[in-house]
């Protein structure tokens, strides 16, 4: 289970950090509030804040870190069973895990929908509008286009419901980098059966680490790569790992020339 916490290496800032957090850094927008930026109600009135926020992401073409190529690691040794990510920055899929392994609880740019008519679009056909800041509108009925990225208050994609299957399965839980604040993801941390070992990488102590430890939970708080980079250490993948960054790293700069 990964949250914004995981993308801050690679320079995206994640929401509740105090000062560097998203929610801090809205104040060009005039939102009545942070979380306004993925509500319906708010982008049906203005959607320019999130379709702002959106080409910044896509501009920035931001890569992969450390984190992402130990998950993908661990997919590449059949230790994977699946990758629940808060993150709509679609680096998971940059590292090169199969979407198979994917649940993006979040939704993410990869497809859009007409939020009048529900015709789905490729998410790429909205890029054209978003980076000259228009607002893409749908061909047909000129509503306008809204990236599948789940706002507040919508529903989840329907590949978060193989949470009822994996779960019980896991054998092991990780938690990187999520302040474990908004459901129903949060309550993933707890659907492991309570024989289950759940390791916590994050900066602070959050969910039910901090007010429902189990006996076999496992907290390193603090820097999430450093956390991360002394498990691979004790894993002894610590060379692997470096060869698998390098590799894709040169297949990112032959792709970007
Ligand atoms: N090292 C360790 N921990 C970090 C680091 C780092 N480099 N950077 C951030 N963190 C921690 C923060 O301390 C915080 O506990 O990661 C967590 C990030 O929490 P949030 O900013 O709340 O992000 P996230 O948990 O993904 O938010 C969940 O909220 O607004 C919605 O839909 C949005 O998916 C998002 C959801
Ligand atoms: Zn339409």
């Amino acid at each position: 289970m990964v949250g914004a916490g995981i993308s801050t290496p690679s320079g995206i800032p994640d929401f509740r950090s105090p000062r560097s957090g998203l929610y801090s850094n809205l104040q060009q927008y005039d939102l009545p509030y942070p979380e306004a930026i993925f509500e319906l109600t708010f982008f049906s009135h203005n959607p320019k804040p999130f379709f702002t926020l959106a080409k910044e992401l896509y501009l920035r073409s931001y890569r992969p870190n450390v984190i992402h190529y130990f998950l993908r690691l661990l997919h590449d040794k059949g230790l994977l069973l699946r990758l629940y990510t808060q993150n709509i920055d679609g680096l998971e899929r940059v590292s090169g895990i199969p979407a198979s392994k994917l649940v993006e609880a979040h939704g993410s740019f990869a497809s859009a929908t007409c939020t009048v008519c529900r015709r789905p679009f490729p998410g790429k056909d909205i890029w054209a509008d978003v980076t000259v800041d228009r607002i893409p509108r749908c061909p047909v009925c000129t509503g306008v286009v809204k990236p599948d990225i789940v706002f507040f208050g919508e529903a989840l994609p329907q590949r978060f419901l193989m949470h009822v299957v994996d779960f019980p399965m896991a054998d092991l839980l990780l938690i990187l980098g999520t302040s474990l604040e908004v459901e129903p993801f949060a309550s993933l941390s707890e659907a492991v059966q309570s024989s289950v070992p759940r390791l916590l990488i994050n900066r602070d102590l959050v969910g039910p680490f901090a007010w429902r430890p189990r006996s076999r939970d496992v907290v390193q708080l603090g820097d999430v790569v450093h956390g991360v980079e002394r498990l691979v250490e004790l894993l002894g993948w610590t060379e692997e790992l470096q060869d698998l960054i390098q590799q894709e790293t040169e297949k990112l700069n032959r792709r970007d020339r």
